[in-house]
């Protein structure tokens, strides 16, 4: 039986629910500055947005997401992930009414994957923000497959179906099988910047020359600067909303 807590609830799990969490994510996410700054701001301001499934007192799964004001139509979506952390402090501070939730991300423990709980995650905290009053629900997806083609844009990906119409990507479907729809891509989600050596403790991987990089679970390239000692990696994400 899975019980949905707020992880404030729950402090004495924190550790184990970081290690479980942490090893399902490439290394190189943990370094985006806009995230780094803003996120002791965010679990301070939304605590009760941050919520982990259990079973038997331990996390299985987790997921957060933070509230904002936006008018509903896509050309006035934030930025990406980035943009919409920017945007949740900022309202917050200015006490500014927001209208909108958006889901930031999800993570299932390893031994606890496959069984549908991302599903339930998504929607724990969708029900979570309307009890809020926050009627919009959108979300800055990071599809779980797209890592397998770096070179193809965001939009392209998104549009490849399979027979049955459901998305190639498992998460993707996830989403669409809640009753989400596909927004567009958010071009600079994530922005990541880091020295050369950085990069290559991130990855695990040398990059001995200036040029663009596949390093494993990226969704597009990482662009290496010798001369600059500098390597860049925008992210690229798809906006969805849910109904
Ligand atoms: C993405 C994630 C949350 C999915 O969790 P999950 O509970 O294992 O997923 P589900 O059991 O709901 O499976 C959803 C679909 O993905 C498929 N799937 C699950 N794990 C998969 C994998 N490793 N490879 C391919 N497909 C997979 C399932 O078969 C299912 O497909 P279906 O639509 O045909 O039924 C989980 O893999 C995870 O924590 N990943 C790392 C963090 C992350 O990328 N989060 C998403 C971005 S915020």
């Amino acid at each position: 039986m899975v019980q949905v807590v707020e992880s404030r609830e729950r402090p004495a799990l924190a550790e184990q629910a970081s290690e479980s969490f942490r090893v399902r994510w490439p290394e190189f996410i943990f370094h985006d500055e806009v995230s780094r700054a803003c996120i002791p701001k965010v679990e301070r301001y939304f605590p009760n947005f941050d919520l982990w499934l259990l079973e038997e007192e331990s996390v299985v799964a987790g997921g957060w997401g933070v509230p904002l004001s936006w008018d509903g139509q896509p050309a006035s979506l934030p930025g990406g992930y980035d943009g919409a952390l920017l945007a949740s402090v900022s309202a917050f501070e200015a006490a500014e009414r927001c209208d909108t939730f958006c889901i930031m991300a999800a993570a299932v423990a390893v031994e606890a994957a496959g069984r549908g709980l991302a599903g339930e995650v998504l929607a724990a905290l969708r029900d979570r923000a309307l009890a809020a009053g926050l009627g919009r629900v959108i979300c800055p997806v990071r599809p779980t497959l797209k890592s397998a083609y770096p070179l193809v844009p965001m939009a392209r990906f998104a549009s490849w179906r399979r027979p049955d119409t459901s998305s190639v990507d498992p998460w993707i479907r996830t989403h669409e099988r809640l009753g989400a729809t596909i927004l567009g891509p958010a071009a600079r989600s994530m922005v990541i910047t880091g020295a050369v050596a950085d990069w290559e403790g991130w990855t695990g991987m040398v990059f001995p020359e200036t040029d663009r990089y596949v390093v494993p679970d990226s969704l597009g390239l990482v662009e290496i600067d010798r001369e600059q000692d500098r390597g860049t990696y925008v992210e690229e994400n798809l906006w969805m909303r849910h109904r």
